[in-house]
């Protein structure tokens, strides 16, 4: 449906108004970054919508970024290693395609704090997961980011690990994250960074840096904004947001 009112814009109102990428673009940039997956525009654009809208409510805020996630978090379980097996329904038999893996072998890592927004999807996909968290912030003045404090599972290296964090700016936490995994010997290629909007510098900066990961994300934003760090039209401080600290 064609809208040509905008709500909420006035005339006077001197806000940019930014465009995504086109098809065209973004055919390239998965080209140029096969690992990447971008959902596909039709289960998230009213979605995306609803949670980028500076009018929407708590609980519309919540419930959408909820739905994108678990989203986000079926499309990563998609991608995980299934194996075959004869089962049988009431009537007869069938080939099933499970995962490879128990919940036990899977661990989500939240880099905090708005990482933890994707915990409740997950244990309501897979309740044997483990969580690991990881806080990492950027510090006002230098705007690097600065590591805190880590709690992972022990067996994390033989674990098919789902590090979420629900924006990608200039990827220099994940990165982070990503490198701290490392250190606790997870292969690269056991590693899904799950994120709902990313930016081109952010996903450059991940996979120069960790060929081998795969990444998942909702949307790319077109615009990475210099000095606050935040994607336009983004979404604001997601933390913010989600947990009502506004
Ligand atoms: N974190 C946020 O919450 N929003 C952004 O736009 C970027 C990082």
């Amino acid at each position: 449906i064609m809208c040509n009112q905008i709500r909420g814009k006035n005339d006077d109102d001197q806000l940019p108004h930014y465009h995504f990428l086109n098809d065209h673009d973004l055919q390239k940039l998965q080209k140029k970054h096969t690992n990447l997956s971008i959902i596909e525009r039709s289960y998230t654009e009213h979605i995306l919508s609803v949670i980028r809208d500076v009018q929407t409510d708590i609980v519309d805020f919540r419930k959408n970024a909820d739905r994108l996630i678990r989203i986000l978090i079926e499309q990563a379980i998609s991608q995980i290693e299934k194996k075959k097996h004869i089962k049988q329904s009431p009537l007869g038999y069938y080939d099933a395609h499970e995962l490879k893996f128990q919940d036990e072998e899977i661990c989500f890592v939240s880099i905090l704090r708005s990482g933890n927004a994707f915990l409740i999807e997950a244990l309501k996909v897979m309740t044997g997961a483990s969580i690991g968290q990881i806080l990492i912030q950027r510090n006002e003045e230098t705007s690097q980011p600065s590591y805190f404090f880590q709690k992972l599972p022990q067996n994390i290296k033989d674990q098919q690990v789902i590090l979420v964090d629900p924006m990608l700016a200039t990827g220099g936490s994940a990165s982070m994250a990503i490198n701290i995994l490392k250190h606790h010997g997870v292969k690269e290629e056991n590693i899904t960074f799950l994120t709902l909007v990313s930016c081109e510098q952010g996903l450059s900066k991940l996979f120069s840096e960790y060929p081998k990961i795969k990444i998942i994300t909702a949307q790319v934003d077109p615009i990475l904004l210099k000095d606050i760090n935040y994607l336009a039209p983004g979404i604001g401080d997601f933390g913010d947001r989600y947990f009502g600290t506004v």
